[in-house]
Order: structure tokens, then sequence, then C-alpha cells
């Protein structure tokens, strides 16, 4: 199957206005997320974008045009949720990622980490996701993105719509995901559109979505693919507040994302993303929900494995860029005591 696209040709006065007033770089991350509802650009970068609408600059080191070996492993998974096959795919694939890209520029669209077996891949994966949701746990995937991985979930064997959920800071995401699987009329779970940081108090978790406070105490299994590593430590022990009160005991939390070698981890700025990041090693995540307990008044056993990048399908290139401590693939599952 070609997995690559030939990129579009701009008019020729387009690409000229874009050379004198270039596009910005895309950023992603939290940073952007409270920048893009207080930045207003000046008049004449305003009128320009709007008669000279900028294409979303793709010359930074966490986009790939090509899908390149990222459906190797999942292209059945990717056939049957999509109903298209073959160039009908790869032309599906490409719009819908361009348009994530256009949305929000993170490496997980722009270098296509969403086609790879994510969560599936764990080894946690049958014993503590799927065979909780069919014994009919309530299953919420946390910055959901596209929601491949709660479409997974959602086909199997009896596991209802009723108890899935998805939550994601941004509706377009998730609807360019119903547009991807074709699913708009029956969708797989309920989206929530809610920011995933909270505070430890029930107000907060309100304040911040009511539909998620009706969760409290509710939920099951989290999932949390490529999330937690879009977040400082700070922002990712908000995350964890969110968690511990939606939780009730014997809930898990299972997730994965970029780590490092024992003894490396680091709080670093992304080079040239706008964003910072708290890379753990194994040591770090149980600090991590060591903390999120001691603030939560709730006590997890995690289990944390690190991996070499190549067994959740990573190259070099996908996660090397970053710059900071040596790259491996990090994986948990937290699981509540008490
Ligand atoms: C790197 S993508 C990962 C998507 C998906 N989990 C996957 O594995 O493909 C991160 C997602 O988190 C969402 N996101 C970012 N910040 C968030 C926040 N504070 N609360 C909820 N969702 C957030 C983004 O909109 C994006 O869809």
């Amino acid at each position: 199957m070609s997995t690559t696209k030939p990129e579009p040709q701009q008019p020729a006065l387009h690409r000229l206005v874009h050379k004198i007033n270039p596009p910005p770089r895309p950023t992603y991350g939290p940073n952007r997320i409270g920048k893009a509802q207080n930045y207003r650009p000046r008049l004449v970068t305003r009128l320009l974008s709007k008669y000279f609408p900028p294409p979303v600059r793709t010359d930074v080191a966490w986009y790939s045009a090509s899908i390149g070996k990222k459906l190797d492993r999942t292209s059945d998974f990717f056939v049957d949720a999509t109903g298209s096959n073959g160039k009908e795919l790869t032309t599906l694939l490409h719009s819908i990622r361009d348009r994530a890209w256009a949305l929000d520029a993170y490496p997980c669209f722009g270098r296509w980490l969403f086609l790879l077996p994510g969560i599936s891949g764990l080894s946690w994966y049958d014993d503590v996701v799927l065979k909780r949701a069919r014994e009919g746990a309530t299953v919420l995937d946390l910055g959901c993105g596209l929601g491949q991985e709660i479409r997974r979930v959602a086909v199997t064997e009896s596991v209802k719509s009723t108890q899935l959920y998805v939550l994601d800071v941004s509706q377009e995401i998730w609807a360019l995901g119903l547009e991807l699987f074709g699913d708009a009329s029956s969708p797989p779970a309920k989206f929530i559109q809610a920011d995933a940081r909270t505070d430890r108090y029930a107000e907060s978790l309100r304040a911040n979505s009511e539909q998620l406070f009706q969760l409290s105490g509710k939920v099951d299994v989290v999932l949390m693919g490529l999330f937690l590593d879009l977040f400082h430590f700070p922002g990712q022990v908000e995350v964890g507040k969110t968690v511990a009160m939606l939780s009730k005991v014997g809930t898990h939390a299972v997730g994965y994302s970029r780590g490092t070698t024992t003894g490396n981890a680091v709080e670093e700025e992304v080079k040239d993303a706008g964003t910072r990041s708290m890379v753990h090693d194994d040591k770090s995540l149980k600090t991590l929900w060591f903390d999120i307990g001691e603030l939560t008044k709730t006590k997890w056993k995690v289990e944390v494995n690190l991996v070499e990048i190549g067994e959740f399908g990573w190259e070099q290139e996908d996660v090397g860029w970053m710059g900071g401590p040596p790259p491996m693939g990090i994986c948990f599952v937290a699981t509540r005591e008490s």
C-alpha cells in the first residue's frame, strides 16, 4: 500500500504572500491551549491570513509527510474500523491527519503515532482493560484524540457503548475521529469536552465539567495513551487528581508515553515545540502516583515497565528530535488500593 501523498501546491500569489508574511512555526501542548484564547495577531497579519489563509507549517521535526511503517501492525484494525482499504484508506488517513495537525500540532498526529497499537500493545491490555470491559466496567479514555483506543474496546464482545467515555479538551479532534471511523450516528462512547486537569475538590471538578463530576467514584478503568507526557510534573499531578476523584478502590489507570532510562528523569522544555514536559523513569513515575495518592488521600500500587522504543513501534526520528535524556518507552498500570 502506498502511504505517501504529494503535498498540495498553493497558488503562486499565496506562496509569495506567505514568504513575506510567514506563518508561525506550530507549537503544541498545554501552553498553547492558554495562548490560543489570549493571542490576537496584528491587523495586517489578520487581513493577510483572511485573504491568503496560511498553510500550517510542517517544517518541524515532529512532522512526517509519509505514514511510513506506522500502519504495519494495525492495518487490519483500521481497515475494519474505517471500512476503507488500500489507496482509499491512505487518502482518508492523510485528510484526517492533515486537519488534525491544523487544529493542534501534536507529535501523535505529526508523526502518525495514533496509527500504532498504543495501549492495546501493552502487556496489561487483555487482563486489565478488555477483561474488565467485558465484565461491564466503566472505561474512560483521557485525552482521547481521534478515539482509536476506545474503538478497540468498543468492538470487544459484550461491551456496550453506555460503559464507555472519552474526554478531550478539543471537540474538533473527536469530531475528526467520528469522520475517520464513520460512526457519528452511533458513537462508540460518550464524549466529554473538558480539561483533564482539576484540583482535588469536588467543586473544582464540577466547575470544569458537570458530566465529568457525574462520573465521580464510578470509573473502573482509565486510559492515558500519549497523554501524561504533555504536561510538566504539576500538570501531571492535576491530571492524577482528576483520576483519583473519578476512581474507586480497584480502579486501574493504564497509560504509556515517552520515558527515559532509570536515573535520567527530567522536567524539560521540549526543543522548539513551546511546551514543557516531565519525562519519567520508573522511579519518578512511582513518585508521581505516590504524590497523587498523598494529595487525594488515596493509595495506588504502581507497576512500571521501561521498554525499547521499537516495542511501541516508534522509530528514532519519532522521539529523538526532542533532545534531552535517552528516549525509552514507559508504560504503567496504577491500581487503587484504598
Ligand atoms: C498526543 S494526543 C494523544 C491522543 C490519543 N490519546 C492517542 O493516543 O492518539 C493528546 C490529546 O490530548 C488532548 N489534550 C491536550 N491537553 C488536554 C487537557 N488539558 N485535557 C484534556 N485533553 C487534552 C489533545 O486535544 C489531544 O487530542
